[in-house]
């Protein structure tokens, strides 16, 4: 069978871990492909949310293989902690969770170097995590990073040394205090003495096998399109391949082996971190928003930016991610709005108008144009088919879906995984 691929196709915490949680059950294997302790994936049922950074968010239902694939940026000490925090649970990890002996390893010194050029940038920050993901996948392009299958090697302790040295001479550049380094290599190496305990695999040939023997494997993207390091609003991205040729990348499966693609978005926008952000709203309404819908970072609880829905970014990463259905989440956070914005193209700082996502935008104060709707404006509580939406929230997606071309199969009205209401 093909693997499917899901993806965000905004800036990220459109609700991947949500709806991952919600399709693992149909199957065999999920398998996280970019991104690394960036991401925060929250899952809600039972009355527990749970949030997961590294680990694939299959991993509470049984009989699925978690696989955390080679293009991954792995935190060992981050690992330990999500594993010690899902104990409680007793969820079999020793069977179920596999970690691709070519994922990259982030050591301490890659959180320092970014922690370094951040503040470097003074306001030209990228807003980042500060998880060690750009230097860690720096030192992946550079050819310098260790991976996951150098731990156990005898050298692994002179490897690292070798990369730490290396940092050291970048992190004195910029006087960047070491103090805590010991402390920090002390738990590291801790953390890769528990990483040798769990399942380390050749996770390509897994993921191929498992292809071949007709098996259903959902890839579960991390970030979001517009944070792409090719196609995102350059330099605010993250550093990895968020799209759908990402996962074949991160997990050693061909083009040809890829099956549906489904596309995450909210009903409106989010940000969090620097970049432009055309529909951003700074009034009461996106204030609003953020209390509505409890935007604020599932990684490091900074609060997120918010705007209206934005057509010409959809339409972009749909076309750049193959997306074959979309699935639209928090729509019960637009319950508050009589009217509803959607941005329908932008108009340049000349008076001209553009409906797609042009290199110069970056640079640009773009204009969002707006067409208004009529909000559906009452609570979607207790909802649970898609018959019984008031008729403003069906109108919404049928106009979504005229502009993207691209059916919209799931609408999400709330954050527990029962509050999923399939079209
Ligand atoms: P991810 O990174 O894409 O997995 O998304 P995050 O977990 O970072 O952020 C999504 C947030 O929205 C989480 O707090 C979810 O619990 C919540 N959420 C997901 N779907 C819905 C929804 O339909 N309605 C509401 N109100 N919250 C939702
Ligand atoms: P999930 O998977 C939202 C953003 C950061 C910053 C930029 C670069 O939960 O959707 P990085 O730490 O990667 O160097 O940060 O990308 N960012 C995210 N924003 N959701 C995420 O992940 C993100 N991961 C990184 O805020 O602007
Ligand atoms: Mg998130």
């Amino acid at each position: 069978m093909k693997m499917d691929v899901l993806l965000g196709l905004q800036w990220g915490d459109e609700g991947k871990g949500k709806i991952v949680d919600f399709l693992a059950p149909q199957y065999d294997v999920v398998a996280r492909f970019q991104g690394g302790p960036n991401a925060g994936h929250t899952l809600e049922f039972d009355g527990i949310k749970h949030v997961l950074h590294q680990i694939p968010s299959g991993v509470f239902r049984e009989n699925i293989q978690n696989i955390i694939g080679n293009g991954v940026v792995l935190d060992p000490v981050i690992l330990k902690k999500e594993i010690d925090g899902l104990k409680k649970f007793q969820l079999a990890l020793d069977k179920n969770l596999f970690v691709s002996k070519k994922a990259t390893i982030i050591i301490p010194t890659h959180k320092l170097l970014d922690a370094a050029y951040e503040k470097s940038k003074g306001d030209k920050k990228i807003g980042s995590t500060l998880k060690g993901i750009g230097p860690t996948y720096q030192d992946k392009i550079g050819r310098l990073a260790l991976r996951v299958g150098d731990i156990l090697s005898a050298d692994f302790r002179e490897k690292y040394d070798n990369l730490v040295s290396k940092h050291k001479s970048i992190l004195d550049y910029y006087q960047y205090d070491l103090s805590e380094l010991l402390e920090l290599e002390k738990v590291f190496f801790d953390c890769v003495e528990f990483l040798k305990s769990l399942n380390l695999i050749d996770s390509e040939y897994t993921i191929n096998e498992a292809i071949g023997k007709e098996k259903s494997i959902l890839a579960e993207g991390a970030q979001g399109s517009l944070l792409d390091i090719d196609f995102g609003s350059y330099p605010y991205v993250t550093s990895s391949s968020t799209m759908t040729a990402g996962a074949c990348t991160g997990l050693g499966v061909a083009p040809s082996k890829i099956g549906e693609v489904f596309g995450i978005f909210k009903a409106y926008c989010t940000r969090v971190g620097s970049g432009p952000f055309p529909t951003e709203l700074f009034d009461g309404d996106g204030e609003r928003m953020r209390k509505e819908g409890n935007e604020f970072g599932s990684t490091t609880g900074r609060p997120r930016r918010c705007g209206w829905i934005d057509l010409p970014a959809l339409k972009y990463s749909i076309m750049i991610n193959g997306v074959t259905q979309l699935y639209m989440m928090k729509a019960d956070v637009l319950n508050i709005f009589e009217k509803i914005k959607i941005c329908t193209h932008y108009e340049l700082p000349d008076g001209s108008t553009l409906n797609h996502l042009a290199f110069e935008i970056t640079d640009l104060e773009v204009k969002p144009i707006y067409k208004e709707v009529d909000g559906w404006h009452c609570s979607l509580a207790g909802v649970e088919k898609y018959d019984q939406f008031p008729q403003a929230l069906k109108d919404y997606v049928a106009l979504l879906e005229e502009a993207l071309n691209v059916p919209i199969k799931i609408v999400s009205v709330g954050p527990d995984r029962k509050q999923t209401i399939l079209k």
